[in-house]
């Protein structure tokens, strides 16, 4: 009996040791976001000048996005040779090959590092691209003078990876300061490391009109620029910096960043604000508003009276003009119309709106809101496209500035419509969700990036869950992801803006990717060494360790 419980002890003792030491090693793997599965194994594979990248002709622009960084970290031009078979062919050692296996899913990829060769299989190049970047966080960060470096030693593993949720997004507010396209290009780059896949673009608000648009020009010529900017870091702060700002993007630009987003396997969705956060436009064109009185564009954040005059047929007419040539530049299917925030004081006080209103049927301004954004997302269906919006676009109340009964609505917003919920009580975004619509989780209480470390830190952050506690199982599948938003009222400066996104950045990647089990804070922090010595290396001003 002893010796039967004593062998039994040294059996299960042994296995435990062998799944403890596994974890541990997988733990040293530093790979942000983690992956879904890491089975370690003994040596390594050595890249150097005679390593050789094998690809077919589907993947190849990935494989030379591979090359690209190989020269990068190496000084080595590796060879790579397209031997048409659609991957799977023969090889020597030394190779890296890439493997196609059609049952995976479009961003699932295995990352297989034995000493002989590495393999990457995927059944499109958003899988092999996602292995190229677990293949490049097992490697040193480029840097220094590459024609010093020793060959470079990838430890052997295997990793099996798919993301949690479809849906895994910045936002940049380039509206209230103007950033240009070196830093809009350095945060694409950042987030195809951490496999972030749609970059939400904030171009137009009150204080700044950031997109070109050539039926329109005077939204650039005179809706990109302000005179000065509300600082010192309170809403209410009578501080002004007495600077003018300006700054926008032709549409060349435009492509020019659609483009590079593609080659990093990022959609860029526009949001363009509609009918509120409106006064730039207005700015420019004063008959966009009700009072048809020139404004200039406001030097002061917050919330803008001003809003476009929805029951004018020509301010329909422009915003569908605006966003013909929107969709001419943005392949996205989804299309971002905002439609947070709207003080509905000039709505009840115009004679034309107030009619509009009797005409159509509609008892609040709430109800005129829903109608409106519906008859937007009908003109975004008719073009293919889809309607996405902050979830006052459901007649929520979410603000004390507005009126109970103004925010009555029995409006019902279009189906297909993919409600962006950042604010209210997590009730209704579960009502959205068991209402049938897809939302993306964006509360602002986990997710706002201009929120300070006091108030989200690296761990909160890191601990948001996307799907509403409450939220029945079977939809589940309605939350399809998250995103974290970095509003620009506070951060005139580059490095203010890193300040605020990295490192929290990573932190909504992994919650963006990596299955609930398999999260583990310490081990994200374990891995984050890596990832601040490349944001050191390329001039990323990060925020200090202990947040
Ligand atoms: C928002 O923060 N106004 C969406």
């Amino acid at each position: 009996m002893k010796k039967i419980s004593n062998l039994f002890l040294s059996a299960t003792l042994g296995l435990f040791s062998h799944v403890a030491l596994q974890a541990q090693q997988a733990q040293a793997i530093s790979i942000i976001p983690a992956p879904n599965k890491i089975i370690t194994d003994r040596g390594s594979f050595s890249i150097d000048r005679h390593t050789t990248i094998a690809c077919a002709d589907e993947n190849r622009d990935v494989a030379l996005f591979l090359q690209n960084h190989i020269q990068k970290v190496t000084g080595s031009n590796i060879g790579i040779s397209v031997d048409g078979k659609n991957g799977n062919g023969k090889s020597g050692t030394g190779t890296i090959r890439f493997k196609t296996d059609k049952n995976l899913a479009k961003e699932a990829y295995r990352l297989k590092i034995s000493k002989n060769g590495i393999e990457i299989t995927a059944s499109h190049n958003n899988g092999w691209f996602y292995g190229v970047q677990s293949l490049i966080q097992l490697m040193p960060v480029p840097g220094g003078d590459p024609s010093a470096v020793a060959p470079v030693e990838i430890p052997a593993l295997t990793i099996q990876d798919a993301p949690r949720f479809a849906w895994r997004a910045f936002m940049l507010d380039e509206a209230r300061y103007f950033k240009g396209m070196e830093q809009v290009k350095m945060l694409l780059d950042e987030m195809a490391l951490l496999k972030m896949n749609v970059f939400h673009w904030h171009l137009t608000d009150d204080q700044g009109w950031r997109i070109e648009i050539k039926k329109y020009p005077l939204l650039t010529q005179i809706g990109s620029k302000r005179k000065s900017s509300q600082v010192g870091g309170e809403w209410k702060s009578q501080v002004q910096s007495a600077e003018p700002h300006e700054g926008f993007y032709t549409q060349d630009e435009i492509r020019e960043i659609v483009n590079y987003a593609k080659e990093r396997y990022i959609t860029i969705v526009p949001e363009i604000e509609m009918p509120g956060h409106s006064s730039a436009a207005i700015a420019s064109y004063p008959w966009l508003g009700t009072e048809k009185k020139e404004i200039e564009v406001p030097i002061r954040w917050g919330v803008g009276k001003d809003v476009y005059d929805v029951s004018d047929p020509k301010v329909f007419q422009f915003l569908t003009d605006v966003l013909d040539e929107v969709m001419d530049l943005f392949p996205s299917k989804v299309i971002h119309i905002g439609g947070d925030e709207v003080k509905y004081d000039h709505w009840k006080a115009s004679p034309s709106v107030q009619a509009y209103m009797e005409k159509n049927g509609l008892s609040t301004p709430a109800e005129l809101q829903v109608f409106f954004t519906n008859r937007i997302s009908r003109y975004l269906q008719s073009k293919g496209r889809r309607m996405m919006g902050w979830n006052e676009i459901m007649g929520h109340n979410l603000h004390e500035y507005q009126d109970k009964a103004d925010t009555r609505s029995d409006q019902q917003l279009a189906r297909g419509t993919i409600i962006h919920f950042w604010k209210g009580d997590l009730s209704l975004a579960t009502e959205a969700a068991t209402n049938g619509f897809e939302i993306v989780n964006s509360w602002h209480k986990y997710t706002y990036l201009d929120y300070n470390y006091q108030l989200i830190p690296l761990s909160k952050a890191y601990g948001f869950e996307p799907v509403p506690e409450g939220l029945a199982p079977k939809y589940h599948d309605k939350v399809i992801g998250l995103g974290c938003q970095m509003w620009g009222e506070w951060i005139p400066t580059n490095g203010h803006m890193h300040y605020q996104v990295f490192p929290r950045i990573a932190a909504y990647a992994e919650v963006g990717w990596t299955r609930p089990d398999r999260k583990n804070y310490d081990s994200f922090r374990s891995a984050l060494p890596n990832l601040q010595k490349r944001w050191a290396q390329r001039g990323i001003y990060y925020a200090p360790d202990k947040i």
